[in-house]
């Protein structure tokens, strides 16, 4: 007989995503042919610009398909380091920059560079679904703030200072937000700044959506406001929803030269280089023209007045409008409580579920992000998509008895 062999605790502990569910039925729904209105995605609808795609054609072409530096090929390196002193008005050297296999990987190994057991690291709520998981792989514990749509999910100073222990290392910041879409005031990101060098943790910063924004600003993060706190700083990014390359798989670092050497380390161990081609592709994007860029944050800037329009006129939805990222997260706890012929909607999953089965909506609930109270709809998407979407989301609200 096979012996029973345990896997880690490590994989033991580890949550699933509670959106798998509905996304496995949403799925399982459109392969039997079902028309589902898809309002779940997490990636931009556009394709990734011709010029990126020729400069990876071109990089295969010329035989450049072999291992590079582990942390990344200097021009690329250059290229980060162009675009940091652009939009933040910071300067880098290369010894502070370290490419990865997308931005997920850099959060990843930042944890694992950073954290012993029982550190703890401060994560707002709502979060993006990774972040807790990835503090725990690295044995972290969350420490779990809550903000409210009420003050634009911003993060106030008595918050912080309660959240703070002798064993916090870090906070994730991340603006413009997925889920939310909202974009976090300077004066805020000052407050933590200044916190953050007084008691001494890292300022995760996590910027990929940092060029999808509306209010017409450049993008700003806690170390273009507080240039002081530089070391404390780490500056997530990537070229996944900026360019609509996700699938490229390409994200960088940029801080503190002792975290970059020992991420790259932990790269040399586990994945290498990230992907030569892509890397040429992602210099094609950083250093090309920017218009595609323009282009996109247009159509994403349409739809979202348009979403947002129709989810503010609609009863029961409580949202306000996000700044940027593609995304809307209206609070729909008014409905909870209401009953349909399959039960009663007591939450985020409940609500999804129904606007699935009832609506052929697919949307990711909100406890995916650790706030039960909201639903995400997506934006990534064509308008006329959206249009269907808002159209069955107000009948099934309607038929909802109460
Ligand atoms: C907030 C946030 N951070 C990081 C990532 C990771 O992006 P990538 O690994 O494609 O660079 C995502 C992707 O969905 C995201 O939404």
């Amino acid at each position: 007989m096979t012996p029973k062999i345990p896997l880690s605790q490590r994989v033991s502990s580890l949550k699933p995503s509670p959106t798998l569910a509905v996304d496995a039925k949403a799925k399982a729904m459109k392969a039997q042919g079902l028309d589902i209105v898809n309002l779940s995605a997490g990636e931009p609808d556009f394709d990734t610009p011709d010029h990126v795609k020729e400069a990876a054609a071109e990089a295969i072409k010329e035989g450049f398909t072999k291992y590079t530096a582990v942390g990344g090929i200097p021009e690329l390196k250059q290229a980060v380091i162009a675009k940091m002193k652009r939009d933040y008005g910071v300067e880098y050297a290369e010894t502070e920059i370290c490419v990865s296999t997308g931005g997920k990987q850099v959060l990843y190994n930042i944890f694992q560079a950073i954290l012993d057991p029982g550190d703890e690291v401060i994560i707002p709520v709502p979060y993006w679904v990774s972040y807790p998981a990835m503090v725990e792989l690295a044995g972290g514990v969350p420490k779990f703030v809550q903000t409210e749509q009420e003050t634009g999910f911003a993060l106030s100073v008595e918050m912080l200072e309660q959240a703070v222990t002798s064993r916090t290392k870090a906070i994730i910041l991340n603006s413009p937000s997925n889920p939310t879409g909202a974009v976090y005031p300077e004066e805020m990101l000052r407050d933590v700044a200044r916190l953050a060098l007084e008691r001494g943790f890292f300022i995760v910063t996590d910027d990929i959506y940092d060029e999808i924004r509306f209010d017409g600003k450049l993008p700003y993060n806690a170390v273009s406001v507080a240039p002081e706190a530089k070391e404390l700083v780490l500056c997530v990014n990537g070229v996944s929803k900026t360019y609509a390359m996700t699938g490229w798989r390409i994200g960088y670092l940029a801080g503190n030269s002792e975290v970059v050497k020992a991420v790259t380390k932990i790269q040399s161990q586990s994945t290498s280089n990230p992907n030569s081609i892509a890397q040429k592709a992602a210099l094609a994007a950083l250093t090309g023209p920017q218009e595609c860029v323009k282009e996109m944050c247009a159509a994403f800037r349409e739809r979202r007045d348009y979403m947002v329009q129709r989810l503010q006129a609609m009863n029961g939805v409580n949202c306000i409008a996000p700044q940027g990222a593609f995304y809307v997260f209206p609070d729909f706890s008014s409905v909870f409580g209401a009953k349909w012929d399959q039960g009663t909607i007591d939450g985020s999953l409940a609500l999804a579920d129904y606007l699935l089965e009832k609506a052929k909506i697919a949307a990711v609930p909100g406890i995916a992000f650790g706030d039960d109270r909201f639903i995400r709809f997506s934006y990534a998407t064509d308008i006329k998509v959206i249009e269907e979407g808002m159209d069955r989301l107000q009948e099934a609200l309607a038929a909802l008895a109460r």
